[in-house]
């Protein structure tokens, strides 16, 4: 071959391997938060080749699960693994509790053909407003004993720290509500440019919580199209920014609160971002879908915000649906998975950002309870015990999707009294016990679902949580906290 020739061959080479790169499955920065607060959890190495077969290559954990860690080993999915927060004052006292975390939790699994660990987040939300100081004091000094215990692991992985932050450690003055005006809260400030800057010396990210959603949720005033990323009639203007959606707006507030504390290269990451389908009158499939698309597509495009150019790097939240979270901050709580309970994909989504109808691909070989259903005996002669009944049902079960804007709110009364004692039976694995409600309740093996409103049958993995009223406080406080921000911007 002539040397002219070979030029050519390896010109085309080259063509080919350009044209190949958008298939290479790497560089993905789309990551998703698994969280784990339901009654029945799918087999872990199920949901583990889901996301391989969906090429979700980063994964949140809320806390490490000795399952799903066995599960992710030996596969490249990189983790963050979370620390909760009810550790945080264990890990700021002691650092051997901290060594012995490090060393059980994550250095063990640096070996070749062990688990891709990447990032470990000391505490969820710590700061959040409505935990009334309670982390503040443990917050930095875990920090630090986990980046010690990090250091002194002697393995060849290289790990980095973080601490998940509410979008409410910062926000605009109300005289000013524009982005530029962003600045951390007065009575944080101090300790939160103190981790900033640990986390800044240690070469780590700073890692935000933002859900517009939740801007939306319980406020008439805030502009629904905001909420989105195709477009709005009255975009927010500021100098020579414009902003056409919450997100944006939220995420440059930040920025600019750490510019003015001198960070303004600090690397951001967003640890939490999505939207629920049912539960609330804004929570539906068609709206999740429109966000979490138009987010992957903003996040991807590069375009970044009007004051932090380049592709941003998001957590979704969230992996599952979790029937067991508490409700306090409302019904959509256990409604923010991209896939159902048992692992069905609720809406198609493109994860490369390119916006092609591509379904995701489900977990496979899910086994479920047998095709029965407990529902209302239409025969029973007493009804007096109906209403306390269908109380106790819904107590120790999830009837999310009854509420006001949900998916089966409008069943009459029958139908709710059908949903409330199937829901009880499905979470309480069929028992033909928990299927009688002094003679209200009857099995049926007829599908008693309707257009829009599931009765679903669970699935046959045990049960190794029961639902108890609320007593979940770190996770249902964890999301109050950010309904304030954002709303000053826009009224
Ligand atoms: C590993 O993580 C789990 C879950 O957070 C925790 O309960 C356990 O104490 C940790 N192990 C050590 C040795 O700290
Ligand atoms: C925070 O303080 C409020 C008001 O004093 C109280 O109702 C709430 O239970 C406290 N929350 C926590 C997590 O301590
Ligand atoms: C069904 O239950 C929901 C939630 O409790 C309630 O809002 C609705 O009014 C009930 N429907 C009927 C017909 O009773």
């Amino acid at each position: 071959m002539s040397p002219k020739r070979m030029l050519d061959c390896r010109c085309l080479l080259v063509l080919l391997f350009l044209a190949l790169m958008p298939l290479v499955p790497n560089g993905n920065l789309v990551g998703v938060n698994w969280g784990t607060m339901a009654t029945h959890q799918l087999p872990p190495n199920n949901v583990v080749q889901m996301l391989r077969d969906n090429g979700l290559d980063k994964l949140k954990l809320f806390e490490y699960n000795e399952g799903i860690m066995t599960a992710l080993t030996g596969t490249d999915i990189e983790v963050m693994v979370g620390i909760p927060n009810s550790m945080l004052k264990e890990m700021s006292e002691d650092p051997g509790a901290a060594a012995s975390y490090v060393y059980n939790n994550i250095s063990g699994y640096c070996y070749d053909g062990g688990v891709n660990i990447k990032y470990v987040a000391v505490g969820n939300e710590p700061f959040l407003q409505t935990y009334n100081g309670t982390y503040l004091p443990y917050t930095l000094p875990a920090l630090k004993n986990i980046q010690k215990a990090l250091d002194e692991s002697g393995v060849k992985c290289h790990y980095k720290v973080t601490v998940p932050f509410n979008a409410d450690i910062y926000n605009s003055p109300e005289s000013n509500p524009v982005p530029s005006a962003g600045d951390f809260r007065p009575e944080v400030k101090n300790l939160a440019i103190e981790i900033i800057q640990f986390l800044y010396l240690h070469d780590a990210p700073f890692t935000v919580n933002i859900y517009p959603f939740l801007s939306l949720y319980g406020n008439d005033y805030f502009p629904v199209e905001f909420a989105f990323f195709d477009g709005t009639s009255k975009p927010l203007r500021d100098g020579n920014n414009v902003y056409r959606n919450a997100f944006d707006a939220n995420l440059d507030t930040l920025i600019y609160a750490l510019s003015k504390a001198g960070f303004s290269d600090m690397e951001v990451m967003v640890g939490e971002v999505g939207w629920p389908t049912d539960g609330d009158k804004n929570a539906n499939i068609q709206n999740a879908k429109r966000f979490n698309q138009g987010l992957i597509k903003h996040a991807l495009s590069g375009t970044g915000t009007p004051a932090r150019k380049g592709k941003i790097e998001v957590y979704l939240f969230s992996l599952l649906d979790e029937n067991a979270k508490s409700i306090e901050p409302g019904g959509f709580e256990r409604h923010w998975g991209i896939f159902e309970f048992d692992g069905k994909p609720k809406y198609e989504l493109d994860l490369t950002g390119l916006e092609v109808d591509k379904g995701l691909a489900p977990v496979e070989d899910v086994k479920y309870q047998q095709k029965r259903w407990c529902v209302l005996n239409t025969q029973a002669t007493d009804m007096g015990e109906l209403p306390k009944s269908i109380d106790y049902a819904c107590s120790l079960s999830d009837c999310t999707a009854l509420g006001y804007g949900s998916s089966c709110n409008h069943l009459t009364a029958e139908g709710n009294a059908s949903y409330a004692f199937n829901m009880y039976y499905q979470v309480n694995n069929q028992n033909f016990w928990d299927c009688d409600f002094s003679g209200l309740a009857t099995v049926t093996d007829e599908n008693p679902s309707e257009e829009g409103c599931q009765f679903p049958v669970m699935i046959a993995y045990g049960s190794s949580m029961l639902l108890h009223g609320g007593d979940l406080l770190d996770v249902s406080l964890r999301l109050v906290g950010v309904f304030v921000v954002l709303f000053s911007f826009l009224l």
